[in-house]
């Protein structure tokens, strides 16, 4: 049965079901399960063991390479499962129980979580829960639709669980390139020179002794919940195609651009799809999530290469990728996220990075994660590792949200994950501000300019006189710098009266 899919022979007689391999995760145990960005996750054993916490109460620390699918961070939270969660997560009820102070939320640049599992400064990880496609001869784990951490999690843990995924395609093979950075202080430059360079294996090395358990499941993965473009996010693509079009005008770029990298999201999908009607060719991605943008670009013949943790889809694009994927899998190539979103590699590629803001200030500092500074959304996740390194840092959003009650552009953020050290663009429907060269003055004129909705311009032109008036590097009324997020707070709405 399933010799296919187990292809050593002695781990056949792992196969258990969920429950049984559920028992091996013990109450104070750190956890380290696949899945990013609800692609690729272990969905039977997270479901059993949230099944059982309901009758024994029991804490894991939860270690992932990003968000889960099918519900499991909701069904984990909701049976009190979850004591600390790693790296990210983007689920209404997971992020309750965060903002309620239930669960401990580690918020992280996704390529370090491993180094820092690597070095014992996280962890030890005791059970690693990996779902794929299928088991090698030698007890390789062939991964499915992410790597995210799962190859580190595997090599670290003392036990492995895998889950045969029936549903995922064999074709999946050979899509992975599996490579884990020497030791440091003594490390090898990783050997990515091009996104679409094979360094590694296609498969996870593990030692067949570590794994207690193998559970045969079906599920598929989650569809993506992200939107198709509408009128303001194709508005924010055009303002970036003419941006980039003026630097091969400039000489700084020719017409294949370099390396994209789009973070998560409606926003980033969108703006990536507006590179179909742009003059670019012969485009590559280096990024981390593969969204159903990439898909459009290599069927608008404008992509070469992707190069990603995971592949996340809408469930049309799913039915229409995945039964022609034999078609695509020669463009692409799923990595580890630390190598995926490796500050070395991001650096030699120059890649063009482009994540999204829930809000930005006048001079550049960009907040992705904390709603009212202080209710945590979903997290940094790759953003931080792209914006810090690439060529070209750009955050996008729209100007203004929940239906203008909110400007995305105020005087300061009310908590900071890129610096205006890291933000090299900013694009709303608005326009777009090319922050390169300019002191914090500079910055503040065009920001306003381009990017401010026109219902709060006069309002940030008016602070920002009264408070050059006072002077400084970077003017600002200290007293007045967070009063719209508490206006916002007491009434509802930025707006004045
Ligand atoms: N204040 C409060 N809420 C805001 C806001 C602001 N300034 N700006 C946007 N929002 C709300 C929207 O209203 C929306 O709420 P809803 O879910 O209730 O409708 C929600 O935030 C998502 O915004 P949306 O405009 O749909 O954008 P998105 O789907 O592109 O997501 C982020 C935007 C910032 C939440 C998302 O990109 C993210 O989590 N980024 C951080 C991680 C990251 O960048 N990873 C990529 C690395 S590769």
């Amino acid at each position: 049965m399933h010799r296919d899919r187990i292809r050593l022979p002695a781990l056949l007689d792992k196969v258990v079901s969920a429950e049984a391999a559920a028992a091996y995760i013990r109450d104070g145990m750190t956890v380290g399960m696949s899945g990013f960005t609800r692609a690729g996750e272990a969905k039977a054993v997270p479901m059993a063991l949230a099944e059982r916490a309901k009758t024994e109460p029991m804490k894991i620390t939860l270690i992932t390479g990003a968000s889960l699918g099918n519900d499991l961070d909701k069904q984990m939270a909701e049976a009190h499962l979850l004591s600390r969660r790693i790296p990210f997560q983007s689920d209404p009820a997971l992020r309750r129980e965060i903002n309620d102070g239930e669960v401990m939320f580690v918020d992280q640049h996704l390529s370090e979580t491993v180094e820092m599992l690597r070095t014992h400064q996280l962890g030890p990880v005791d059970v690693a829960v990996i779902e794929a496609v299928a088991i090698t001869e030698q007890g390789g784990i062939i991964p499915t639709t992410s790597v995210g951490n799962s190859a580190s999690f595997a090599i670290l843990a003392e036990k492995v669980i895998v889950e045969i995924n029936l549903s995922q395609p064999l074709l999946l093979e050979g899509l992975h390139d599996i490579y884990i950075p020497t030791r440091r202080p003594v490390r090898h430059p990783i050997p990515v020179v091009a996104p679409e360079n094979r360094v590694g294996l296609p498969f996870i090395p593990v030692d067949p002794g570590k794994i207690v358990a193998i559970v045969v499941t079906q599920k598929l993965d989650s569809s993506s919940t992200v939107l198709p473009p509408d009128q303001e996010t194709r508005d924010i693509a055009g303002h970036l195609t003419e941006l980039l079009k003026h630097e091969v005008k400039a000489g700084r770029l020719t017409n294949t651009l370099q390396p994209l990298q789009a973070g998560i999201g409606t926003i980033a999908n969108a703006v990536m799809h507006g590179l179909i009607d742009s003059p670019f060719h012969n485009l590559t991605m280096y990024s981390e999530v593969l969204q159903d943008s990439t898909f459009d670009l290599f069927d608008a013949g404008k992509l070469d290469f992707a190069s990603g943790s995971s592949i996340t889809l809408s469930k049309a694009k799913y039915q229409a990728v995945l039964p022609d994927f034999a078609r695509y899998k020669p463009k692409l190539v799923l990595r580890p996220q630390e190598i995926s979103n490796h500050p070395e590699v991001i650096r030699r590629l120059g890649v063009i990075a482009v994540n999204t803001a829930l809000e930005f200030d006048l001079y550049g500092n960009v907040n992705s994660t904390h709603v009212g500074g202080t209710m945590m959304m979903n997290g940094i996740g790759g953003s931080g590792d792209f914006a810090r390194n690439a060529y070209l840092s750009v955050f996008v959003t729209k100007s203004v949200a929940k239906g203008g009650a909110i400007s995305s552009v105020v005087p300061m953020v009310s908590h900071v994950d890129h610096t205006e050290h890291d933000v090299d663009i900013l694009v709303t429907e608005q326009g777009l501000a090319d922050l390169r060269g300019l002191a914090p003055r500079e910055r503040a004129r065009l920001v306003i300019a381009n990017c401010v909705h026109p219902a709060y311009r006069d309002a940030l032109a008016d602070y920002v006189e009264r408070a050059t008036a006072r002077g400084g590097h970077t003017p600002h009324l200290i007293e007045e710098a967070l009063g719209w997020h508490a206006r916002l707070r007491e009434t509802g709405s930025m707006q004045a009266g």
